[in-house]
């Protein structure tokens, strides 16, 4: 059982940020059904994030950019239903805010009203400051995700590390005190150079969250089905692979197969 689930009944953005002044780092994992939900929270991670990142793994797509925000609704209210003590985090998809501020608000009080998520979480700096403010304005939690931001992926043209270059990294670490500043309660920092990661976590007071940004900062976060080696084609430097589950998964449905094939399943004992 990790300390946090010891020492809080629930998760919440001040809880966060008390974690940080009291130099607790901070767990948060993807999950975008109940089933996966509830294993998570259980266990005691402090945040799950319903990434837009479902878009590749739940759906198969190559970007994140073909999710829409019904689904993202639809993933995050399973994940709502699921979950006792953790803080729930919403991405808002590509398109539900990047036209101007009042679409970014009634996009997040969809996501608010219609999964009970607990914040929403968007791509990007200066250039979407006034509709972080306008959703902030309206008592929804934000969280920031600056450095490396899939939604971009084709302004980019690779997933390679970011801000290696004088700056990129001036202007990140600019936009994280603007991020700071209008009340975003965390920020996560994707595929960053680790030096650059912790001059930022230490430049501010909210947590910094990372992924591919080394141990310098506040908190980690990897996408569950990463972690859990379902997915395996997909091999970052950053990603730690705690099971093998697609080994163990095809075995097992091996195993069935075979017993189904065989005759062997089900047994007398199986059937009434
Ligand atoms: O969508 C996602 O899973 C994310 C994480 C990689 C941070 O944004």
């Amino acid at each position: 059982m990790s300390i946090a689930k010891k020492e809080y009944k629930r998760i919440t953005t001040k809880t966060l940020v008390d974690m940080k002044s009291k130099g607790e780092k901070i767990s948060m994992l993807t999950a975008y059904d109940y089933t996966m939900a509830k294993i998570v929270d259980n266990a005691g991670i402090d945040v799950i994030l319903v990434g837009d990142s479902a878009s590749n793994v739940m759906a198969g797509h190559e970007t994140t950019l073909p999710i829409t925000l019904n689904e993202m609704i639809y993933h995050a209210s399973s994940v709502v239903r699921a979950i006792e003590r953790c803080l729930v985090v919403v991405d808002l998809p590509f398109g539900a805010y990047q036209s101007d501020p009042k679409e970014a608000l009634r996009s997040a009080i969809r996501i608010m009203k219609e999964s009970g998520g607990h914040a929403v979480k968007l791509e990007g700096g200066k250039e979407i400051k006034d509709s972080v403010k306008r959703i902030l304005n309206a008592g929804i939690p934000v969280m920031g995700h600056l450095g490396l931001t899939p939604q971009s992926i084709y302004k980019f043209g690779t997933y390679t590390v970011r801000a290696k270059e004088e700056e990129e990294a001036e202007q990140l670490k600019s936009d994280a005190l603007m991020l700071e500043k209008i009340g975003c309660f965390a920020i996560v920092l994707e595929k960053v150079p680790a030096k650059l990661a912790e001059e930022v976590a230490k430049s501010v007071q909210i947590p910094i969250i990372g992924i591919g940004a080394g141990g310098g900062v506040d908190g980690q976060v990897l996408v569950t089905h990463d972690m859990l080696g379902m997915t395996h084609e997909f091999n970052p430097r950053f990603l730690r692979r705690y099971l093998d589950l697609y080994k163990e998964m095809t075995g097992a449905f091996e195993n069935y197969i075979s017993d189904v094939k065989s005759g062997d399943f089900p047994s007398d004992k199986e059937q009434y």
